[in-house]
């Protein structure tokens, strides 16, 4: 949707009802990543030699050379779908984000399509920092400024609030939302690993 009319695209707290809607949306929004940071991970030449000597091990008990095969790397997938699957807050997703100055917006074209959402959260430590999540933006507007809009309109909220930096973690398979940071004065300033890969980026900005 690359002819949108911005001024009917508006950005104001999620309410409560439209709590499942935002789920949707960031259901759909993070199911492809998922997806793609699994397939990333599993074809790292270390996952790969990793699951092929669990394979070999796996030949002695088993009569099956397809078994022994597919097992390691069925069993790799489902740790790593428990692993990404660890969100507590999404069941309730209004109360989580109406409590401790955590705040989550929703963008609606048009009075009643809600078609994005980012949220804010405090960040521990001394940096006055504040944390960016939950931005997705509905695929059917995508790359037509929504993400673009929320982002400037969070770091509004963040320096409003007083807060001095905004951090956000970004998986290293969403090129989008990397292009987006990256375009918008982010920085790389660290990030999350696995066996020695990185597979969370950390972006930050000084507000
Ligand atoms: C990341 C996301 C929020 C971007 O939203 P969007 O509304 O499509 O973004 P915008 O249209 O405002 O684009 C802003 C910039 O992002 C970058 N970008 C967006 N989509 C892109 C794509 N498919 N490929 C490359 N860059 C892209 C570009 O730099 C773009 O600027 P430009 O249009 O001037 O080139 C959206 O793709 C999304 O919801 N992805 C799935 C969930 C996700 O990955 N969330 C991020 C978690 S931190």
């Amino acid at each position: 949707m690359p002819s949108l009319d911005h001024t009917q695209l508006d950005i104001r707290e999620m309410k409560e009802d439209e709590a499942p809607v935002v789920l949707e949306l960031l259901k759909d929004g993070f199911k492809d990543t998922e997806n793609r940071l699994i397939l990333y991970v599993l074809t790292r030449p270390l996952a790969l030699l990793l699951m092929a000597v669990v394979s070999s091990g796996l030949r002695f008990f088993l009569n099956s050379f397809v078994v022994a095969l597919v097992l390691p790397v069925l069993l790799t997938v489902v740790v790593l779908k428990l692993l990404l699957w660890r969100s507590p807050d999404l069941g309730q997703l209004h109360a989580y984000y109406s409590a401790e100055r955590r705040r989550l917006w929703v963008a609606v074209y048009d009075e009643e399509d809600v078609c994005g959402c980012v949220a804010l959260e405090p960040r521990a430590g001394p940096h006055r920092a504040a944390e960016l999540k939950r931005l997705a933006v509905s695929r059917w507007y995508r790359r037509s400024g929504v993400g673009r809009r929320l982002l400037t309109f969070v770091e509004a909220q963040a320096r409003a609030q007083g807060f001095r930096q905004l951090v956000a973690q970004v998986s290293v398979v969403t090129k989008a939302a990397i292009a987006l940071f990256e375009s918008s004065g982010y920085t790389a300033s660290g990030g999350g690993s696995w066996l020695g890969y990185t597979i969370l980026q950390e972006f930050s900005k000084e507000l």
